[in-house]
């Protein structure tokens, strides 16, 4: 049987039930593996150069670079006179990152009390624009050195900043001085909708600085997982930041995580901690980067905290 299984290995995402009773086993047990870390810093290194790659830079993307974007077929953009001097000049994040936390936005923070950890960390990454009011920094925080801003949100919340400029800019000072990180030549309706996401913050002189995702280290992380059994049309926001993390940090912690309808107590957990909208279907395979990340748990190389921190 055992042979069978090694000539056709039948895949099968385990159930909410599996997966409780496995992370309940697990729970509370954790060994930082150095030689996972690093190992895995390299394979992260090898396929996607995260320290280079991560951000459109005017290093990486000079004048006539032509970028592909990650999720469409056969469409790109020429870096020209407009878009070159929004790029920064080189990674700007200051090397070596210690210890990070990636925070996603699953419903399992609620009463978590995760939030001092989480700003105890030396660089915090957050999904997009989440809710830090003060509900939620007990179990949140409210330290932030990166946060994502899906295009999407821009159109839907900010009426895609065609009279909300204003609104949209005093809405990120929660964030700090932080990086915003766009996902600008991803998709062809991101693109307009970054740009102008940069042109609001740049002429409030807003303390924030505006990263752009490079299109070209996004499909080369997606590449590096598909290999990893994640099958999805796109990866989610949250396994990207990982990857970036794992790549760049010497240390992660993953808060957040838990794309499931209960929690380990067996009680209902909402999608997000602020709400309970669900994704689209069959965008994001969720459940499957869950079983990768938890087997970086296991290994010792990610801290996935999941439940109440102590
Ligand atoms: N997440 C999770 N479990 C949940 C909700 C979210 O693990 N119940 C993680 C996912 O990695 C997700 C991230 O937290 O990408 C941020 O959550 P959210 O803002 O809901 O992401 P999505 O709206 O699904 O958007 P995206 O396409 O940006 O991933």
């Amino acid at each position: 049987v055992l042979c069978w299984f090694y000539i056709f290995p039948v895949y099968r995402v385990p159930s909410d039930k599996e997966i409780v009773e496995e992370v309940l086993r697990q729970r509370g047990v954790w060994h930082k593996n150095q030689t996972g870390i690093e190992l895995y810093r390299k394979l992260l290194t090898d396929c996607c150069n995260p320290r280079r790659m991560f951000a459109v830079t005017k290093e990486n993307s000079p004048l006539g670079k032509v970028l592909w974007y990650d999720g469409e077929f056969y469409y790109s953009h020429t870096v020209n006179n407009e878009t070159y001097p929004l790029f920064v000049q080189g990674n700007p994040l200051k090397f070596p990152l210690k210890k990070c936390a990636v925070v996603g936005n699953s419903g399992i923070l609620r009463r978590s009390k995760c939030g001092r950890h989480i700003d105890q960390a030396d660089f915090i990454m957050r999904c997009n624009l989440p809710p830090l009011s003060k509900d939620y920094v007990a179990d949140v925080g409210n330290r932030t050195h990166l946060v994502t801003a899906n295009p999407s949100i821009i159109e839907k919340r900010f009426q895609n900043l065609l009279w909300s400029r204003k609104a949209f800019v005093d809405s990120m000072k929660v964030y700090g001085p932080s990086y915003i990180y766009m996902p600008a030549f991803s998709m062809k309706p991101c693109t307009d909708l970054s740009l102008r996401a940069h042109y609001a913050l740049a002429d409030s002189a807003s303390n924030l600085t505006m990263l752009f995702a490079n299109p070209e280290f996004l499909s080369s992380v997606s590449k590096f997982w598909k290999a990893h059994s994640v099958h999805a049309r796109r990866l989610s926001t949250g396994l990207y930041l990982i990857s970036l993390a794992l790549g760049l940090c010497e240390e992660v912690t993953a808060y957040g995580f838990w794309p499931f309808s209960v929690g380990l107590d067996e009680q209902p957990v909402s999608h997000h901690y602020y709400d309970n909208i669900l994704p689209y279907k069959w965008f994001h395979a969720m459940p499957e980067e869950f079983v990768q990340l938890w087997q970086l748990h296991k290994s010792g190389t990610l801290r996935m905290r999941v439940g109440q921190c102590p």
